[in-house]
């Protein structure tokens, strides 16, 4: 994107040099004219320009006066035709476009040393696939809501704390007292309390509920913080917490 801005203000840049450079070119010729003897300024009008010249020869133009010659010999009341050639600017990007054609055929069909355009499509899609699979295969989680365990490293819960704080507090409170969602301190559950079971709410949510799935916002490990920085909330007892809402859940019952 930068680079385009940057491009374009360069062009736009050297069009106002461009200008200003004829634009004072211009005016040293007017005051060199009014330097000019009167015979000098005859003998300049009577030479064609250069300008001039180059259009009568890639236009192929006839002089007005030798248009006689080129005139074709029907009338229509009143208009005629002249049989003028093709001009040869136009004769010139004809050719162009010929050897352009026979360039690519070459390059494109003949030797192929250039992808198609579905080519090209192909080997960026392969490439992407490939970076694709890279990347996921950087991270390998072994565990899933089946196998997971606590993680109650420092650098973990405080991550848990700080996911918790943006996402959950809003509905959970801040100290997990409960508002819009249940109290998450006290040993009463909806979906089942332990480490897996707060895991796979977190995951996959509750359906029908405000509790949406963070599968796609949090990777695995991220959920494994949440959910021990949920669990270490246990039995803290926060002021105004909400009451109990679902079974009484003991860890032992989770083997
Ligand atoms: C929009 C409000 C809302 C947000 C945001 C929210 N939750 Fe919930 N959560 C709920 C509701 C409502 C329930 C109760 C679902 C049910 O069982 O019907 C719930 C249930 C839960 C449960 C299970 C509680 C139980 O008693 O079984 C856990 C654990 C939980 N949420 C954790 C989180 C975490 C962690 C986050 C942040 C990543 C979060 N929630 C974000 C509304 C929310």
């Amino acid at each position: 994107m930068l680079l385009y801005i940057t491009f374009g203000l360069v062009v736009l840049v050297a069009i106002l040099v461009l200008v200003t450079a004829f634009y004072v070119l211009q005016v040293l010729k007017t005051l060199l004219e009014k330097n000019k003897t009167e015979e000098q300024r005859l003998a300049d009008q009577s030479a064609p320009s250069w300008f001039a010249q180059q259009w009568m020869k890639w236009n192929a133009l006839k002089p007005i006066a030798d248009e006689e010659t080129i005139l074709l010999d029907h009338d229509y009341d009143g208009i005629q035709e002249l049989d003028n050639h093709l001009p040869p600017w136009w004769k010139g990007l004809f050719y162009v476009t010929i050897v352009y054609a026979v360039v690519y055929i070459m390059i494109f069909h003949v030797f192929e040393s250039s992808p198609l355009q579905e080519e090209e499509y192909d080997i960026e899609m392969a490439e992407a696939a490939a970076e694709r699979a890279k990347k996921v295969q950087d991270v390998v989680y072994d565990f899933d809501e089946n196998t997971v365990t606590v993680n109650d490293a420092p650098e973990a819960l405080a991550e848990g704390m700080k996911f918790y704080t943006t996402n959950c507090a809003v509905c959970h409170k801040a100290d997990g007292g409960g508002l819009a969602g249940p109290n998450l301190t006290d040993e009463y559950w909806r979906n089942g309390g332990g480490i897996k079971n707060v895991y796979k709410v977190i995951k996959n949510g509750v359906q029908g509920s405000a509790m949406i799935p963070w599968e796609s916002r949090f990777n695995p490990e991220q959920m494994r913080s949440l959910a021990s920085y949920v669990l270490s909330l246990q039995g803290s007892n926060p002021p105004g917490a909400l009451g109990p809402d679902g079974e009484i859940y003991k860890e032992e019952e989770e083997q």
